[in-house]
């Protein structure tokens, strides 16, 4: 894709200064117009479009330099905009969202036809949440339409977390990026399908099953899809290993390459080290990747800015030690994780 586009910064750091003022009433009417604007929300940063307009979201993709029929997140700032795109408010998202709208955890509903395939990947059903974010929410009042936002990285990077991570993606490739406080939560949106008998998680995130579970009097389940391959598919990082087709995720990659360890924490960190001086001597860069002293929140929070971290870096190897997953948010952690080391987990003991 050639860079042509003349993009413009704003700092909506805070909202009430002049510049957020400028970029949040221009990035409003660029969205209204069918133009792409960067945002900053709770989670990570997002790519936003008019959800209504698929020229708009098809445009995403090419900013973000894939081509794609994944369904998108619609953000809205008003529960009453959801029956733009849900017809009724279902009886438990009604619940959820005024527990924990504005806020991370997205819904997915039957959706209504005038949302267009463009956006919900041609589903029947559409994702829908209420960002924890004053600009964000200021942005998506102005654009006066529910805004599709998938994270605002280019395609193969980790998610963006910081205003600097937009910029260093995006570029030339969107007309606004509105910049503001790094990102609270870390990890995109817990994603929670409502269309079935019983509440499932897509996506698990830092809101969890358990927290879900208390206002909604009834069990949520994981979605099988989401729990990890079994333990020794992909045994060992020393050698090719087999992997099953599509197990090879992309979009969480750092440059690296990258290893899990689990097993007791004084064997993973022993092998850690090991592992580290070896390469070292080997004449690789490596970074290692330890929260052990952290909260899981705080996982979650910086696992993405320390991939970026390494990746300016340059560094050849990552050596990361897994976060223990009977922790919802720890497991949310762990789902990125594994992805971003395409599934590669040593185990030791
Ligand atoms: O935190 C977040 O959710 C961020 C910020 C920008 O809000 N957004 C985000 O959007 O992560 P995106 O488009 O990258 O994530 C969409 C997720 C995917 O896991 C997708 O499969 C799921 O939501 N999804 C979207 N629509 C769906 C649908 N109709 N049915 C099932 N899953 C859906
Ligand atoms: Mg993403």
């Amino acid at each position: 894709m050639i860079l042509t586009k003349d993009t413009k910064i704003f700092d909506v750091t805070d909202p009430a200064s002049r510049d957020a003022g400028e970029g949040l009433a221009l990035g409003g009417e660029i969205l209204r117009r069918g133009g792409l604007v960067a945002f900053p929300t709770e989670t990570v940063y997002g790519l936003g479009a008019n959800a209504l307009d698929r020229d708009a979201v098809v445009s995403i993709y090419a900013a973000k330099g894939r081509p794609s029929d994944n369904p998108l997140i619609c953000h809205i700032a008003d529960l009453e905009d959801l029956k733009q795109l849900t017809g009724e408010i279902p009886e438990r998202a009604r619940k959820l969202a005024e527990k924990f709208w504005p806020g991370p955890l997205t819904m997915v509903l039957p959706k209504l036809p005038n949302v267009p395939n463009e956006t919900t990947g041609g589903l029947s059903t559409v994702a829908v949440r209420m960002p924890d974010e004053p600009a964000a929410l200021e942005l998506i009042r102005r654009a006066g339409c529910p805004v599709a936002a998938p994270s605002a990285n280019l395609s193969g990077c980790p998610s963006p977390t910081k205003g600097s991570h937009v910029v260093g993606d995006l570029m030339g490739r969107v007309d606004v990026i509105l910049t503001g406080k790094d990102c609270r939560v870390g990890i995109e949106s817990t994603v929670l399908d409502l269309t079935g008998d019983v509440p499932a998680v897509l996506r698990p995130g830092i809101l969890t099953p358990e927290e879900i579970e208390e206002v909604l009097g009834e069990k949520v389940i994981y979605d099988p899809a989401i729990l990890p391959p079994p333990a020794g598919m992909v045994p060992d990082g020393s050698g090719p290993a087999p992997r099953a087709p599509g197990m090879k995720y992309t979009h969480y990659a750092p440059k690296a390459e990258m290893l899990i360890f689990q097993g007791p924490e004084a064997a993973v960190e022993a092998e850690i080290c090991r592992r580290k001086s070896e390469n070292e001597a080997a004449g690789r860069k490596v970074g290692v990747l330890f929260f052990g002293e952290e909260s899981f929140a705080e996982a979650a929070h910086d696992f993405f800015a320390k991939l970026r971290e390494m990746d300016d870096e340059e560094v050849d190897l990552i050596l990361a030690a897994a976060l223990d997953s009977g922790n919802s948010v720890g497991f949310a952690v762990m789902n990125r994780m594994l992805k971003s080391a395409g599934y590669n987990v040593i185990t030791v003991d």
